[in-house]
């Protein structure tokens, strides 16, 4: 979808040429600033109860008199905060994208002017508006006929809003990425087909790639990652992934993403009910690729990079068993209690990896724990930090890319449910706190780094109807790496 300013000219709003006129009203009256053809409509539309000046309430009319365009939509935007106008741009576009609309054109009245973060928060809601999964499913609805946005803005407000557009198609573009490996599922979206994305986007992007295969895991001695992927017949991948567009002697800013493409659990074999969605379980890693997209199609001055240990989480006769000790790479000793616990088991590795880049700071990013679901449900993700200045980054970059996080406790008394009689450590504690006693078992990884954690179990995907992948926490990822572009 192709995002682009288009100045506030002399026919002003009813005169514009578009195939629909989206006009998001930024007031609790019918505005001053809005044309009399307009305003019209919209005043008795609002005196006859079709319309309300309540954020996301629409309202479609067909050839308004007076109105060039034969498409009319009005969507309340509240006082035009990022968050509230995207939430009317979303209930517009639904009005629309099932008709014949291929270009619509987008105004904001009411005394509100376009900003940066205002154009982003409309790409990135009209871009969810119109996604369809259909990689499997031929008889989804064909995609939407709309395939260009102009956003009327005034003369002073068109750089501004036109970078915001910029980035927001960036960010939406790697969302768009993340949500396509996400929802595809697992016998599809295998440990090689992530490492066959990561190849592309080097081709495509300029990312530099490097796979490491089991025998190359093996010899590093990853004895952690490697217990998580024996039983299993798909071969695992560990992938780096690189974006140099810092200068040389900037340390890098490293992601670590959790790629498993399906957990069952293995020998501590989950329930069968919804342990499909366990395809998700990339989800960490999808945001990474997701993130190095975004910023790679920024050009950020920056130097980023993506690791991701990536394989199946699997029962058999090979696979770890409840009990088993192994070796990571760190040289520490884990007993594998539950053997669903193998997010933590394939991150440490790659925390210990991620060592050799000597990262300015480190964040991983997981489906981590059920536990984080209870705490913090779908609408934030669970942050974890060693340092309180990367966790406030972290947060203030969440809010703006309207993809928030909350800060989680990590006090040494929590490390207490990791104790082990024959390790250095219990890959699980008890139940209680399940997803800080994660984080825990992560931090004795990361002693050395700058590093946070973000467990994003809740805000991956969405169970029930609208089951699917969102894309999330790339926004945030990316707005706090653009932070440290220069
Ligand atoms: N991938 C799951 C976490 C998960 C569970 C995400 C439900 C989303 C919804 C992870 O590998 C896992 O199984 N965690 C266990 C940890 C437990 C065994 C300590 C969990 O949360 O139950
Ligand atoms: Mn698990
Ligand atoms: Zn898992």
């Amino acid at each position: 979808m192709d995002f682009k300013t288009q100045l506030h000219g002399a026919p002003g709003l009813a005169g514009l040429s578009t195939d629909a006129l989206v006009v998001l009203v930024a007031a609790q009256q019918v505005p001053a600033d809005l044309e009399p053809a307009l305003a019209a409509a919209l005043e008795a539309a609002a005196k006859a109860g079709d319309f309300e000046f309540k954020a996301g309430k629409t309202l479609y009319a067909h050839r308004v008199e007076g109105v060039k365009a034969a498409r009319v939509v009005f969507a309340a935007a509240g006082d035009a905060n990022p968050k509230s106008l995207a939430k009317a741009a979303a209930a517009a576009v639904a009005q629309i994208k099932g008709g014949g609309a291929k270009q619509i054109s987008v105004a904001l009245v009411g005394g509100a002017n376009w900003t940066g973060a205002r154009a982003e928060a409309l790409v990135g809601a009209v871009s969810d508006a119109v996604y369809v999964y259909r990689e499997t499913k031929p008889s989804a609805p064909p995609a939407s006929a709309l395939a260009a946005v102009r956003v009327v803005c005034d003369k002073a407000d068109a750089a501004e809003a036109g970078a915001g557009l910029k980035r927001g198609m960036a960010i939406a573009d790697g969302v768009a990425l993340a949500r396509r490996c996400a929802n595809l599922p697992g016998n599809h979206c295998t440990p090689s087909f992530l490492a066959a994305q990561a190849q592309q986007l080097a081709k495509d992007h300029g990312l530099k790639v490097e796979v490491l295969e089991r025998k190359d895991c093996a010899k590093l001695g990853m004895g952690s990652f490697l217990a998580v992927t024996q039983g299993s017949d798909e071969p695992p991948k560990f992938i780096v992934a690189r974006w140099m567009g810092g200068a040389k002697n900037q340390a890098p800013i490293v992601l670590v993403g959790k790629g498993i493409t399906f957990d069952s659990g293995g020998i501590s074999l989950k329930p069968g009910a919804e342990m499909d969605e366990m395809k998700f379980d990339m989800g960490g890693a999808a945001s990474v690729l997701g993130t190095l997209r975004a910023v790679a199609e920024m050009k950020a001055k920056v130097n980023l990079i993506g690791i991701i240990p990536s394989c199946e989480n699997l029962p058999s006769g090979t696979a770890i068993k409840p009990g088993d000790v192994v070796t990571s790479l760190s040289g520490q000793t884990i007993e594998i209690l539950n053997t669903d616990a193998e997010g933590r088991l394939i991150l440490c590795d790659a925390l210990t990896y991620a060592e050799r880049f000597k990262p300015a700071l480190l964040v991983d990013i997981a489906t981590l724990t059920g536990a984080c679901v209870i705490a913090l449900g779908a609408h934030r993700s669970g942050l974890f930090s060693n340092d309180d200045e990367l966790a406030a980054e972290l947060l203030a970059a969440g809010d703006a890319a309207l993809d928030p996080a909350w800060r989680m406790p990590l006090d040494e008394e929590y490390d207490e449910a990791l104790k082990s009689n024959f390790a250095d450590m219990a890959n699980v504690g008890s139940r209680a706190g399940g997803a800080i006693t994660a984080a825990k078992f992560l931090q004795r990884y990361t002693a050395k780094q700058r590093w946070a954690h973000l467990d994003i179990a809740g805000t991956a995907w969405k169970s029930g109807a609208a089951k699917g992948s969102t894309g999330r926490p790339v926004p945030l990822l990316t707005h706090f790496v653009l932070g440290h572009a220069r």
